[in-house]
C-alpha cells in the first residue's frame, strides 16, 4: 500500500479540512505531517461547524485512526481546548487519536518570541498567526527543542526552565518588556500555569513512535491519507520567502514529517480555490484591491479560521498553480469554492506574469521584491446558483469550460469540484474514492 496525500496548492485555506473529512471514509488512517495550530481546518456537516488546528480532519469518523506526526508541532494548551470542544460534541478522541513521541512542543516563551520578532520587523512583519510556529521550528533545527517524549522524562522540567531562560534572554534583546505580552488574553504567569495543567490531557493520549505505527499499518494493507496544512506558496523552501511558514508544506514534507519513504507516496490530491486568497503579509501577484476583491471576500466569507483576519483576495494564478503542481507531483486537482463565482459576468485567470516587460510562466526567485504584472485571460461566468447540482454533467457549461481550461493548462485532471462548505456540496468527477 501507498500513502495518499492531500495538500494546499496556494497560500493555505483552500478547503483541506472539508475534503479530508469527505475522503475519510475511504481511509483507515489520517495523518498530519507538518505545521501546528497556525492551521485552521473547517469542517461542516449536519448544520454544525468545527475548526481543527492540530487534530487531523478524520476525527469525525469513528472507524478512522488519526495520527499527529513527528513533523507537527503541538501547543498543549490549544490542543486541550480543541479536544474539549470535540468532547462537548460527543466526540471522544481517546480511542482514535495517536501522537508522535517526536512531535515538538510549543512552549509559552515560543509564543512570546513570535510576538517580539513580529513587532521588531515593523512593516516587514510576516503576519504570523502568533502561535509560536517560527520559534518552535527554529529550536527544532537548532537542536534545542522539547519533544512529546521528553515530557515523560525526569529532566523535562530542567529542560523547560533552560529553554525559558534562553528564550527570555532573547526576547529582552527585542523588547523592553516581553513578559507584558498577553498570550490567549492572559498574563504570562497565568497562561504558563494553564499550559502546564494542559500537559495532562496531551499525556493521556496514545503516544507512539508514529513512523513505526504508520509503516506497520501500510504493511498490514491499511489505507493512509496524509493531510497537509498551510499551502505550497507558504513552504519554507519554495514559498514566497520570507513571507512563509516554517515547515515544508509540500509532498516532500510527508516523508520527513511522517517517516514515509518517497517510493511509498501514492496519489497526490492538490487542492486549490477557483480564485486566490492570502492571509498575512507578502507578495500576491493577482491580488484585487477593488470592489471585485471585496465581493470575493464577502461572498466567500474570506476571514481567517484561526485568527479571524480578513483574507486578501484575487484571481486564480496559473503560474503559481503550475509551480505547485510541479513541486508536489499532483495526480488529481480538487477545485474549491466555485460557488463563490456564481455571480460574476467574467472570471479572470492569470496565465502568466510580466516581469521587466518580459512574459514568463516561471515564479521568480524573489516574488517579494520584483514587480509582477499578471497577464489575464477572461472566461465567461455562469451566473446561476449551483445549489442542488450533484454531478459534473449537470454543471453549467461555463463552469465546465473553466474546469477544462485548468485541465488543459496544467495537464492534470480535476477530480473534484466543491460547491459549498458542507460535506454534501461536493461533486466527484473522477474516481478518487
Ligand atoms: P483549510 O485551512 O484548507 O482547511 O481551509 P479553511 O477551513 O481555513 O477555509 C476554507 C473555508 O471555506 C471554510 O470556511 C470552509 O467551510 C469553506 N469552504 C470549503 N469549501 C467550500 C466551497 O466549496 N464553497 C464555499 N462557499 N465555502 C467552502
Ligand atoms: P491552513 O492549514 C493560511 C500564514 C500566516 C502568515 C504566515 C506565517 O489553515 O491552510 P506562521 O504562524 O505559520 O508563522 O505564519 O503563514 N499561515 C496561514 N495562512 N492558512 C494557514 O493554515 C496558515 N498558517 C500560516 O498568515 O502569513
Ligand atoms: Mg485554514
Amino acid at each position: 500500500m501507498k500513502v495518499d496525500v492531500l495538500l494546499g496548492l496556494q497560500w493555505g485555506d483552500e478547503g483541506k479540512g472539508k475534503i479530508v473529512d469527505v475522503l475519510t471514509k475511504n481511509y483507515d488512517v489520517i495523518a498530519r505531517f507538518q505545521g501546528g495550530p497556525n492551521a485552521g481546518h473547517t469542517i461542516e456537516f449536519d448544520n454544525k461547524k468545527f475548526v481543527l488546528h492540530t487534530i487531523p480532519s478524520g476525527i469525525f469518523n469513528d472507524n478512522t485512526l488519526n495520527v499527529v506526526g513527528n513533523g507537527v508541532i503541538i501547543d498543549p494548551y490549544i490542543f486541550k481546548k480543541e479536544i474539549e470542544i470535540l468532547k462537548e460534541n460527543g466526540i471522544d478522541v481517546k480511542s482514535n487519536l495517536y501522537i508522535s513521541t517526536k512531535s515538538h512542543i510549543i512552549l509559552p516563551t515560543h509564543r512570546l518570541l513570535d510576538a517580539v520578532y513580529e513587532k521588531a520587523k515593523g512593516d516587514k512583519k510576516i503576519g504570523s498567526t502568533l502561535k509560536g510556529i517560527g520559534p518552535t521550528y527554529t529550536d527544532k533545527v537548532g537542536r534545542n527543542g522539547i519533544r512529546v517524549g521528553d515530557l515523560l522524562l525526569p529532566y523535562f522540567k530542567n529542560k523547560y526552565e533552560e529553554a525559558k531562560k534562553r528564550h527570555l534572554k532573547l526576547a529582552y534583546v527585542y523588547d523592553d518588556n516581553p513578559l507584558s505580552i498577553k498570550i490567549e488574553g492572559k498574563n504570562f504567569d497565568d497562561y504558563e500555569k494553564e499550559w502546564f495543567d494542559s500537559l495532562e490531557t496531551l499525556l493521556s493520549l496514545k503516544l507512539v513512535n508514529s513512523e513505526y505505527f504508520l509503516n506497520n499499518a501500510l504493511s498490514e494493507g491499511k489505507k493512509i491519507l496524509a493531510e497537509g496544512a498551510q499551502g505550497t506558496m507558504l513552504d519554507i523552501d519554495f514559498g514566497s520567502y520570507p513571507y512563509v511558514t516554517s515547515s515544508n508544506t509540500i509532498t516532500a514534507g510527508v516523508s520527513s514529517g511522517l517517516g514515509i519513504a518517497p517510493a511509498k507516496i501514492g496519489r497526490v490530491f492538490g487542492i486549490f480555490k477557483a480564485y486566490c486568497t492570502r492571509v498575512g503579509s507578502g507578495p500576491f501577484p493577482t491580488e484585487l484591491f477593488d470592489e471585485t476583491g471585496e465581493k470575493l471576500r464577502q461572498t466567500g466569507h474570506e476571514f481567517g479560521a484561526t485568527t479571524g483576519r480578513p483574507r486578501r483576495c484575487g484571481w486564480l494564478d496559473m503560474a503559481a498553480l503550475k509551480y505547485a503542481i510541479m513541486l508536489n507531483g499532483v495526480t488529481d486537482l480538487m477545485m474549491m469554492k466555485v460557488d463563490v463565482l456564481n455571480d460574476f459576468d467574467e472570471i479572470n485567470v492569470a496565465v502568466k506574469y510580466k516581469i521587466d516587460g518580459k512574459e514568463t510562466e516561471e515564479v521568480p526567485f524573489d516574488m517579494a521584491n520584483v514587480k509582477i504584472e499578471p497577464v489575464f485571460e477572461k472566461l465567461k461566468g455562469w451566473k446561476i446558483s449551483l445549489e442542488g447540482i450533484t454531478s459534473f454533467d449537470k454543471m453549467p457549461d461555463e463552469l465546465k469550460d473553466y474546469v477544462k481550461f485548468i485541465e488543459e493548462k496544467t495537464g492534470v485532471r480535476v477530480s473534484l469540484v466543491s460547491t459549498g462548505p458542507d460535506r454534501n456540496q461536493t461533486i466527484i468527477k473522477e474516481n478518487i474514492l
